[in-house]
């Protein structure tokens, strides 16, 4: 089939490239013309595994090309998915859904009556039926529009594309929908089930699932708070209440919280659009899972404190700043706000990344980045770990013990064996946790 992909960030990127795969031809359309030379270049503008060698991979099939807005080669695919960005908007709760409408109308412009349009961005319920109507206007007649979300996670973003759990989609008219199971067949063929609804409920299941993520995780994470003020460990609570099938472990992973480009940002939009609906009340509780989370960076930043007495002038390392593995998104990271906090307080702030310093350098914090861990935690006095990379949890502290003179580190992830460190000299301190140090 011939395609179209509008908006070359995370998701419309992974998701052309998936397409591409899946043997469709593809046109990826982004007004940002340095980006567009990178992806023709087969350069990835973000780390994601695997990603950057299946983008070289279908350039080279030429099946995938890059280009900065509609034209007639474009203008002809059978479909177009919507992909551009819906941030939380500027100094309010809301998402900011100006993309997706700016998108929708400059593709109505060229739009033939039989090409079907595809939303995959996260909106807000009621932005598709807005969409047609706003496209209407455009065009001249009604466009062929489903809703379908994406759930991919980044650091497993192609897998989760070629392989998701299910796919969903929503529209007016089930007989559209066929167009894309067509497009969708070799994912359908492997047995992913395919949920097909109406508009406003396949936009409710993208934000709804993220808010339940989000709730299960600030879940855990109100149960640390009450560890830390009992004595009681939510690390082996979580292990307890997850192996009950109902409740299940994943999700349940207690520590500095949850960040990145789509949690935080989507329960507040959720938050938003209900009391915009007259229903504020029905989510009011997503403002505690936002609470809950954010106290967790300041949580760190306590035990810190207490550590070392005060921050002022104090050598600290903090391992990891991406909000995941696995990525290289500082967005709403906890690592990186907790490194700002402690930076804010006189700290000396020196940090370690696997991949994440290029990033983290262009944003101008002022934090000193080193390549080298040995470098990084010589003459620390305090470690934290902020995001759960492979090379920290499966680390060997006895080759790094003899580097700094005080051996204290924060696990702010819960993933290190805490009997090895401590055998190899080290105190841990970790959030949720009493953990005693000889
Ligand atoms: C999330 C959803 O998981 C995807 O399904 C969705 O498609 C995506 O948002 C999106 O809306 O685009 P992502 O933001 O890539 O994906 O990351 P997650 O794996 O969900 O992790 C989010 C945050 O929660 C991370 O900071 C992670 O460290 C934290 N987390 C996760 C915990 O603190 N504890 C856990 O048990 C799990």
């Amino acid at each position: 089939m011939k395609i179209s992909v509008i908006g070359l960030g995370y998701l419309g990127t992974t998701h052309a490239v998936a397409m591409a795969k899946l043997g469709h031809n593809v046109i990826g359309i982004e007004p940002d013309e340095s980006r567009i030379q990178q992806l023709a270049a087969g350069e990835l503008p973000f780390f994601e595994p695997g990603l950057g060698e299946a983008l070289k991979q279908v350039i080279a099939a030429g099946t995938m090309s890059f280009q900065t807005q509609h034209d007639k080669a474009s203008a002809a695919s059978d479909i177009h998915f919507i992909c551009v960005g819906t941030p939380q908007a500027a100094s309010q709760q809301s998402a900011d859904t100006s993309y997706v409408f700016a998108a929708a109308i400059q593709l109505a412009a060229v739009l033939r009556p039989s090409s079907l349009v595809v939303g995959k961005s996260t909106v807000p319920v009621g932005t598709a039926r807005n969409l047609i109507a706003g496209m209407q206007e455009v065009a001249g007649f009604t466009p062929k529009l489903c809703w379908n979300p994406e759930f991919l996670r980044e650091g497993t973003a192609l897998a989760d594309s070629l392989l998701p759990d299910r796919i969903v989609i929503g529209s007016d008219d089930p007989d559209q929908n066929q167009t894309l199971k067509l497009c969708y067949q070799d994912i359908l063929n492997q047995g992913t089930p395919v949920l097909e609804l109406d508009l406003e409920t396949a936009e409710l299941v993208k934000v709804s699932a993220n808010a339940f993520l989000a709730t299960k995780i600030s879940f855990i994470n109100a149960m640390a708070e009450i560890a830390e003020a009992s004595g009681a460990d939510t690390v082996k609570l979580a292990e307890a209440i997850g192996l009950d099938s109902r409740i299940g472990k994943s999700f349940l992973r207690t520590g500095i919280g949850f960040g990145g480009g789509c949690l935080p940002k989507d329960i507040r939009g959720f938050i938003a659009r209900a009391e915009e609906l007259g229903v504020g009340e029905s989510l009011a509780f997503l403002k505690e899972v936002d609470q809950i989370n954010l106290r967790r960076r300041q949580r760190v930043v306590s035990l810190a404190t207490k550590e070392l007495g005060e921050i002022a002038g104090k050598n600290i390392t903090m391992l990891g700043i991406s909000f995941k593995p696995d990525s290289d998104d500082l967005r709403d990271s906890p690592a990186l706000e907790i490194a700002l906090r402690l930076k804010a307080l006189g700290g000396i702030i020196t940090v370690h990344d696997p991949v994440s310093l290029g990033a983290l350098e262009q944003k101008s914090t002022g934090l000193t980045t080193e390549i080298d861990l040995q470098a990084a935690i010589k003459d620390t006095e305090l470690v934290i770990l902020g995001t759960e990379w492979a090379e920290y949890k499966n680390l060997d502290p006895a080759t790094v013990s003899s580097f700094p003179k005080i051996k204290t580190i924060i696990d702010g992830r819960n993933v290190l064996n805490v009997d090895t460190w401590q055998q190899a000299g080290w105190r841990v301190i970790a959030p949720g946790r009493n953990i005693v140090n000889g």
